[in-house]
């Protein structure tokens, strides 16, 4: 089990060569200079060391440490100037994002001692986007980018400017005891989602990452894995959100082969939020077989695989469909004549212990492709109970295309 290798790190606190300590500036000072100024001196074999309440980051960062630890007792609050933020924040070519920090390194410990994390002054962005998803510009709060061998604990990511952290092209990760909380207080959004894509977390491109101890509430995807993330472990995870444990989207760029593989979640809670409903506890999406327009929201056309994922102890209350596979994503601009065209597999997924409730006649929606049927899924212990009672059981359970799979007496194909 690769968390082994990280407990001798996180007892090397008291070991480090040099302390670098920066207060903040205050008055809307930008602190920036001063903590670059203090991982270049201390980020290397030392520590550096945030101890005051807040922070102005007011320019994009990149924090490096090797062999090194950060303490970071209060928050790095990123400034809301949206026009600044949007001309300079870091590009991520995957949906043609954003980012504000980037934690690089190896051999290390980021501590926010449960006070300490990003305040990102979400309001603004999500009073400028009125709930119009994937803006260019708005930057994720955090991005653990090209990172070996790290823990990011003990951390809060309140207000997120968009995803509240991603992990690209890391590996050995470990993210436990965090606290993310996306909450719009613009009373104009009315009944509106205005907190689309505030995420909790997503990976790309990494491997052997661990989240453990997370409460997320939000307007999106709890935990999403996109492209190529493998040998992933969720534990202990609160989720107040849009989706839950979301898979993909996958498939969306025509010359890509997404792998999605050695995935285990257990102990995960999600629920609605008051004001957004919840689409899906476990949501499995993938693309068309054709490419239509760009991405963001638009694509389609890419191939490649999802298996060996087991997902055990998910309790999902007031779901839409709380098991929910679509391959037919298109966001807006669905034509009929693209359905069943993704080859993108849905193969070898198992579930254990799903109980809960949706506010539908159906329980569990699995839309796979005739292109690439799903097969070698496995049911067991699955308490779902549909809103309407009097619903036909056989109807409650929707599975296209679904073949070779155990424990789902009811399917209707
Ligand atoms: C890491 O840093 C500590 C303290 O500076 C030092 O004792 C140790 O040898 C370093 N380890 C490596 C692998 O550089
Ligand atoms: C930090 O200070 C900034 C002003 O520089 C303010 O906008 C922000 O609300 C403060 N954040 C917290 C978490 O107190
Ligand atoms: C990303 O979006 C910006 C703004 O719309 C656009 O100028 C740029 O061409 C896009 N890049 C890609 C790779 O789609
Ligand atoms: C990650 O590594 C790539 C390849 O070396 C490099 O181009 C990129 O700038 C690095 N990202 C960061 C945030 O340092
Ligand atoms: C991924 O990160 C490693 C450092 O861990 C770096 O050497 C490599 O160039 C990065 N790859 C890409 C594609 O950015
Ligand atoms: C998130 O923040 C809102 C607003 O402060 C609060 O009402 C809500 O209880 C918080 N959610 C969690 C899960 O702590
Ligand atoms: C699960 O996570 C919650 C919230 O972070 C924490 O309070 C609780 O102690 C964790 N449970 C276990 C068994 O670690
Ligand atoms: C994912 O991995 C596959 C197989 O190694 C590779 O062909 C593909 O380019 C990778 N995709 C991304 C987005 O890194
Ligand atoms: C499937 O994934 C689990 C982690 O969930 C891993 O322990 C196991 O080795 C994987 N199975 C195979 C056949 O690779
Ligand atoms: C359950 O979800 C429905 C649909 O989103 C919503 O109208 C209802 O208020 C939710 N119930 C609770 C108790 O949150
Ligand atoms: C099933 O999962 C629930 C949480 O969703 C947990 O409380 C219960 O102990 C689990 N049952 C077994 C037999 O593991
Ligand atoms: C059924 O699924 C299991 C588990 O993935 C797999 O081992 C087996 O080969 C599949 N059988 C057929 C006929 O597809």
């Amino acid at each position: 089990m690769h968390l082994i290798l990280l407990f001798p790190l996180i007892c090397l606190g008291a070991a480090y060569a040099k302390t670098c300590t920066v207060h903040a500036a205050g008055r809307g000072i930008d602190d920036v200079p001063a903590i670059l100024a203090a991982f270049a001196e201390c980020g290397k074999g030392g520590k550096v060391v945030l101890p005051s309440a807040n922070y102005t980051i007011a320019q994009p960062m990149i924090t490096h440490l090797e062999n090194g630890s950060f303490d970071l007792h209060g928050y790095l609050s990123f400034t809301p100037d949206i026009d600044y933020w949007i001309a300079n924040s870091y590009r991520f070519p995957f949906q043609n994002q954003s980012i504000g920090w980037h934690i690089t390194g190896n051999d290390f410990v980021v501590d926010g001692h449960g006070t300490g994390g990003v305040f990102g002054n979400g309001q603004v962005w999500y009073s400028w986007a009125r709930g119009a998803g994937n803006l260019f510009g708005r930057p994720m709060s955090v991005s653990i980018t090209n990172a070996t061998r790290a823990v990011i604990k003990n951390f809060r990511i309140i207000q997120p400017q968009f995803w509240s952290s991603l992990v690209w092209n890391s590996t050995d990760i470990l993210l436990t005891d965090f606290y993310v909380n996306a909450t719009n207080m613009d009373p104009a959004a009315g009944k509106a989602n205005w907190v689309q894509n505030t995420d909790g977390s997503d990976t790309y491109e990494s491997k052997r990452i661990t989240y453990q101890n997370w409460i997320y509430q939000g307007g999106d995807d709890c935990i999403a894995f996109k492209p190529n993330s493998t040998q992933i472990t969720v534990r202990n995870v609160s989720c107040t959100s849009v989706n839950g444990m979301t898979f993909g989207s996958v498939g969306q760029y025509p010359s890509s082969f997404d792998i999605l593989q050695d995935i285990f979640i257990e102990d995960v809670v999600v629920q609605n939020h008051r004001t957004a409903q919840l689409d899906g506890g476990a949501y499995f999406k993938s693309w068309i077989g054709v490419n239509v327009n760009t991405p963001p929201n638009g694509g389609g056309g890419g191939s490649g695989y999802c298996k060996n994922v087991t997902i055990k102890n998910l309790h999902i209350i007031n779901a839409t469909v709380p098991l929910l596979l679509t391959s037919e994503l298109t966001y807006d601009q669905l034509n009929a004549s693209y359905a069943n065209t993704s080859t993108f597999v849905w193969d070898d997924i198992h579930f254990h212990n799903v109980t809960g409730t949706s506010n539908t006649g159906l329980v569990i929606e699995f839309e796979c492709s005739t292109a690439a049927p799903c097969s070698g899924w496995s049911f067991e212990k699955i308490n779902l109970t549909p809103a309407d009672a009097s619903t036909n059981a056989s109807d409650d359970t929707i599975c296209h295309n679904f073949f070779n799979y155990t424990g789902l007496p009811q399917c209707s194909t």
